[in-house]
């Protein structure tokens, strides 16, 4: 990280001839009360942003949600790599509020298996998912059936903070946690996705179970649980289609309400 570097002429404020800020940032009086670094640049000329921008598109265009693992275990250090990258995701007032809880041990991995199943069987076969749930479902071919719980080496169970618990009990506010952990959520795909590993967002909703079995805090509730490993050989996916641009990306070029 760069050094801290106090506001003046060779500070963060200092003024560069395309400066377009009237307003500098730091305000002085900030950067009096709070460190503020010089970010470290990153810049690439616009062909090679180009041929980057294709290269992560092609990779994460190859990521798909797997529901068929291979029991190969997978060392520990991966998982807690890709903890630390979705860790780096902006968060409401840089709250942070994601727990990752990882179960490897088979015996935990069958009682998750065993109350996500529980849940899942009312929801499939008890219709407490109605008719259009079931109709949405229906292309991906899941069930009640969560085998993968217990054959992926690893259940990572990320927990959104709803608020932060001090260590002397007293409380604070979290600030737009579910969008903050959804982005540390997706980060955390992309980095078992770009280290070849493989996952799956599952929610075997209501997932209040998680928090009783892993012993989780008062202040916590199980976002999204992740079984993470190796693909199985041969492992098939539904065939899906993503929308292509035209229908995800709109460039409003004039006032629409004008
Ligand atoms: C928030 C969220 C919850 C999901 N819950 C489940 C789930 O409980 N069970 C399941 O089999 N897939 C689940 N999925 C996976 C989706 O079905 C999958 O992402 C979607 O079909 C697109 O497939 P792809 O991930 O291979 O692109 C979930 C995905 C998300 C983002």
């Amino acid at each position: 990280m760069a050094p801290a570097i106090p506001p003046g002429e060779d500070g963060p404020m200092a003024s560069q001839p395309d400066d377009p800020y009237e307003h500098p940032y730091p305000a002085p009086d900030l950067a009096a009360r709070h460190p503020f670094v010089v970010l470290e640049p990153y810049r690439y000329p616009v062909d090679e942003m180009r041929a980057r921008a294709r290269a992560f598109h092609e990779a994460a265009d190859r990521r798909r949600s797997v529901r068929m693992f291979s029991s190969e275990p997978v060392p520990r250090d991966l998982v807690e790599t890709a903890v630390m990258a979705a860790s780096t995701a902006p968060s409401g007032a840089h709250k942070q509020p994601w727990t990752f809880v990882a179960v490897s041990d088979p015996h935990l991995k069958s009682r998750i298996r065993a109350a996500a199943e529980e849940e899942e069987q009312k929801n499939y076969l008890e219709n407490r998912m109605n008719a259009e749930w079931q109709e949405a479902l229906a292309p991906l071919g899941t069930d009640h059936h969560k085998e993968y719980l217990d054959v992926a080496p690893w259940i990572v169970v990320l927990f959104e903070q709803r608020y932060e618990l001090r260590p002397d009990g007293t409380t604070r506010r979290n600030y737009y946690v579910k969008e903050s952990v959804g982005i540390a959520a997706g980060l955390f795909v992309a980095a078992l996705h770009d280290m070849g590993l493989a996952t799956l967002p599952h929610t075997p909703s209501p997932m209040a179970f998680l928090r009783t079995l892993l012993g989780r805090p008062a202040n916590e509730r199980p976002f999204v649980m992740f079984p993470v490993g190796h693909a199985l050989d041969g492992a098939q996916v539904p065939d899906l289609r993503r929308k292509p641009l035209a229908e995800v990306f709109v460039e409003v070029t004039d006032d629409p309400v004008a």
